[in-house]
């Protein structure tokens, strides 16, 4: 173990801050850039560092004080110590960089990051963990070894009425706990009041586009499918939760005036694929787990549509999924809205309007 002094450049996709150090990349948690601060290096792999701050030597205009006492030790938040202001323009340059680097995407138009309406106690569902010996809370980072978290700053009131007793629940036990505000099952949105501005940018964006036939992949329980009841003449749904679809069949399906809502419980990639509809699909709206969309390219190139809305939780994923759909189905990026569906952490969603090059 070696101690250095470096220079913190930037901040990149997992939240680190990146130095260099003789030559060789660095990755620091808990900085901020442009600080001068004392590492201490932990452990090599190909040549990058891995590392931990010691003390910081010249702070940064932009750090803060975090005012949360678990932060540093919960892995929960990673730019606590950041200001807003300046979380949101990493996040912005982030995606920005991810489309160029790993999209091979030149000057991708990346609009300034969607602040959060809340950014403390926005959080409508957390997972807590009891380890079995009177600890319950959050992992540690990159650990499952459990912080002992009383209050979380993150989670909205209701959620945190509900720890208090989920502490009690869980002090002998080694089990996990979901916590939930919003009173439904399997997955939501976690911010609610982000929620409700993304949904404003999506129909704000998709207005002015065809939407005759619209195709919703990874529709959960229909929170985005609502909006385009009453503009797309046939609408179709999928996602491979049985709970969410049967939900949207029975509240959105009947809500479309000519009964051409449809929703369907598949694999959204087989679906896609195997889907012969009678009129073209103009408009695509995708929203994938982390790992993303790759394997709707296939579907992507038979259907053809005019457009293609994709909100993102993963800009790596996301900047992945441009290229093929530049390289092989001739599509391209008109622009990407950073969303900050996250507060004081890493993760960025995106909602990014991806268009046919000869539409
Ligand atoms: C990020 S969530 C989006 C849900 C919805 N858009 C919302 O805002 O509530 C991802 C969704 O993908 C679904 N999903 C995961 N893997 C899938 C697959 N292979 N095929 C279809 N749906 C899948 C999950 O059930 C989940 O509802």
């Amino acid at each position: 173990m070696q101690d250095v002094t470096c220079v913190v450049e930037k901040l990149v996709y997992g939240g680190k801050g990146l130095a260099h150090w003789n030559g060789e990349a660095v990755f620091i948690p808990f900085v901020v850039p442009g600080e001068t601060i004392r590492a201490r290096l932990l452990s090599k792999r190909q040549k990058i560092w891995e590392a931990e701050c010691l003390e910081v030597l010249e702070p940064a205009a932009d750090r803060v004080q975090a005012p949360c006492p678990y932060f540093g030790r919960c892995g929960g938040c990673q730019w606590q110590h950041l200001s807003y202001e300046s979380q949101l323009q990493w996040k912005q340059k982030i995606v920005a960089e991810s489309l160029m680097r790993l999209g091979k995407i030149e000057n991708p138009k990346v609009l300034p990051t969607l602040a959060s309406p809340k950014i403390w106690g926005w959080r409508s569902r957390i997972l807590v963990h009891g380890d079995g010996q009177g600890l319950v809370g959050f992992y540690e980072p990159d650990s499952r070894k459990v912080v002992d978290v009383e209050r979380c700053r993150i989670a909205d009131d209701a959620v945190n009425a509900q720890l208090a007793g989920a502490r009690k629940t869980l002090a002998t036990q080694k089990a996990d706990l979901e916590l939930r505000s919003d009173a439904r099952q399997g997955f939501s949105q976690v911010n609610p009041g982000q929620n409700e501005q993304l949904k404003k940018l999506l129909q704000s964006l998709a207005g002015p586009l065809a939407h005759e036939h619209v195709v919703e992949l990874f529709c959960g329980d229909g929170n985005f499918s609502r909006l385009f009841l009453d503009r797309a003449r046939i609408f179709v749904g999928v996602d491979s939760s049985s709970v969410a679809i049967q939900h949207a069949i029975r509240t959105l399906a009947p809500l479309h005036p000519r009964n051409l809502a449809h929703f369907f419980c598949d694999d959204a990639a087989q679906w896609w694929s195997r889907y012969q509809p009678q009129t073209p699909v103009d408009l695509l709206l995708l929203d994938p787990p982390r790992d993303g969309c790759a394997k709707m390219v296939e579907g992507v190139m038979k259907h053809r549509p005019k457009n293609i809305l994709y909100i993102s939780c993963n800009p790596a994923t996301l900047a992945r999924d441009l290229k093929f759909l530049k390289d092989f189905a001739g599509y391209s990026l008109v622009q990407t809205q950073p969303i900050d569906m996250f507060p004081h952490s890493y993760h960025i969603e995106s909602l990014s309007w991806i268009s046919k090059e000869t539409a």
